[in-house]
């Protein structure tokens, strides 16, 4: 079964298959969509908040011709609140629907989910571990701007303890060796052993230098997960460690580009969104084609 649950199943093979159909659903976007997916149900299934990713998930299967069952907001309003399981919730859900795209506030739900699923898990963000669907968006994002066989410069700044999509994006950016990565945090914050590997170049720093922002080509900002804290007034001394103003963003090259998974809090200044680095709304856009293919490819409509 095509189950989506991790950056780390993913050969380079695949994820090239995946960009291309990805840019073949963007040509189906443009003519406005598609119905082959017409007899199919996705249900989502979140336990924590979300507005890109739940919602892009579902443009993706109304484009396809697909249609939708959705708990937003899971803890509050399905029967989690009496006690249900993660796996008693996958096995009522696969009764229902065709696929299940789920985040957690745990790590390793969606992995639960998938092995008592009858239909294809999609794991839409698990706590501090992975967001591996952001991950081929960003890619994909990359892409569009960069030839991922030449060298490039790759910038992580923010969050990279609990921020998952640097864990993922991480992960498949290793199938690329030309592409340099350096990860940049607050101590307390640094990115974990698992996901750093000195052995292939990276870089790991607390300051957010002007030579970084002058010879990087993709700076990926990300937001500290206030949600992840335990003392508020930990995040409160780390939340505005690295921000993104006019004056920074006109030190980057005029061809690099600066992306953010999104929601951002203080990070990036709104004056920046105008600029031509500014890339984090396109990308956000780009979580519609590239979960148009996963779907496609878990329900098996396409080539896998
Ligand atoms: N990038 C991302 O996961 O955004 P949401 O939390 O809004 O889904």
């Amino acid at each position: 079964m095509h189950h989506v649950l991790s950056a780390q199943q993913f050969s380079k093979s695949e994820l090239l298959l995946i960009l291309k159909q990805a840019e073949e659903m963007e040509k189906v976007l443009a003519q406005g969509g598609t119905d082959i997916a017409h007899n199919k149900i996705l249900a989502t299934f979140f336990y924590e908040p979300s507005t890109r990713t739940r919602l892009s998930f579902e443009t993706a299967m109304l484009r396809l011709g697909g249609k939708v069952i959705s708990t937003p907001n899971a803890l509050a309003v399905s029967s989690v609140t009496k006690g249900e399981t993660v796996e008693d919730t996958a096995r009522i859900l696969s009764g229902f629907a065709d696929i299940i795209a789920m985040r957690s506030k745990e790590v390793g739900y969606a992995e639960r989910a998938a092995k008592v699923s009858s239909v294809p898990i999609l794991n839409a963000g698990d706590g501090p571990g992975e967001h591996p669907t952001q991950s081929l968006l960003d890619l994909f994002t990359i892409k569009k701007y960069f030839n991922l066989e030449k060298p490039l410069q790759l910038v992580f700044v923010g969050d990279m303890k609990y921020g998952r999509t640097v864990h993922s994006l991480e992960t498949i950016l290793r199938h690329f060796p030309n592409i340099a990565l350096t990860f940049i945090a607050p101590s307390s914050l640094e990115i974990p052993l698992k996901h750093f590997h000195p052995e292939k170049g990276d870089q790991k720093m607390t300051q957010l230098t002007d030579e970084i922002l002058e010879q990087s080509d993709v700076i990926y900002d990300t937001r500290v997960q206030e949600e992840r804290f335990e003392d508020r007034n930990e995040y409160l001394k780390l939340r505005d460690a690295f921000i993104f103003d006019e004056k920074k963003v006109a030190r980057m090259k005029k061809n690099a580009i600066l992306m953010h998974p999104l929601p951002r809090v203080n990070e990036i200044a709104s004056a920046v969104d105008g600029l031509p680095q500014a890339k984090y709304f396109e990308q956000a856009r780009n979580g519609v084609p590239v979960r148009m293919a996963l779907i496609a490819r878990a329900l098996k409509l396409i080539e896998t």
